[in-house]
């Protein structure tokens, strides 16, 4: 479905442009088919046969589109969390950061590199989400606001692992949780 861009391509760590509104078929489409994709990377079976990754975030720049938009699909237990967003900006964090004490992980990224990476607790994000055809608010926090953080570094080239402290991964700093 996507050929996936790996943090081995230099492409990974450009700046993207933003998206020409009102959107193009194209991007509309573009976008529709990184759920897509996420959902298929979830389901064991699909995975398997076709040798991919589960994924809860796909950003453009990740099927090598140089453009601010990115994909989210996933299931926080009661349920099903799902973005198509355009243009994303965050207009308001928290002091306080979080982080997932296991890790985080990326589908550009295939080697593994264990530590905290810290977040803010709580973001507002505004974009243009193709999935209700509006322009949206969205409040998130703790895990969720992870996963939107994680994607929007994306559009940066900005990856999880740069997030790290080289010298202490596992370094607890002042303000924050793990989950
Ligand atoms: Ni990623």
């Amino acid at each position: 479905m996507f050929k996936l861009v790996k943090d081995t391509n230099k492409s990974i760590r450009e700046t993207c442009e933003p998206v020409e509104m009102p959107l193009s078929k194209e991007d509309e489409k573009t976008l529709l088919k990184m759920v897509e994709y996420l959902k298929l990377s979830q389901d064991d079976e699909y995975a398997e046969k076709h040798h991919i990754r589960s994924g809860v975030g796909l950003a453009a720049p990740q099927i090598g589109i140089k453009k601010r938009m990115f994909a989210i699909y996933y299931s926080n237990g009661e349920e099903i969390i799902q973005y198509a967003l355009v243009n994303p900006k965050i207009i308001k964090n928290s002091l306080r950061k979080v982080a997932i004490a296991s890790g985080e992980g990326c589908l550009s990224v295939d080697n593994d590199h264990p530590g905290y990476v810290y977040r803010y607790h709580m973001i507002v994000m505004k974009a243009y989400d193709v999935l209700t055809k509006k322009e949206i608010t969205i409040n998130a926090t703790g895990y969720d606001a992870i996963v939107l953080q994680h994607e929007y570094d994306h559009l940066d080239g900005i990856l999880y692992y740069d997030r790290i402290d080289k010298n202490d991964p596992k370094k607890e700093i002042p303000n924050s949780y793990l989950i």
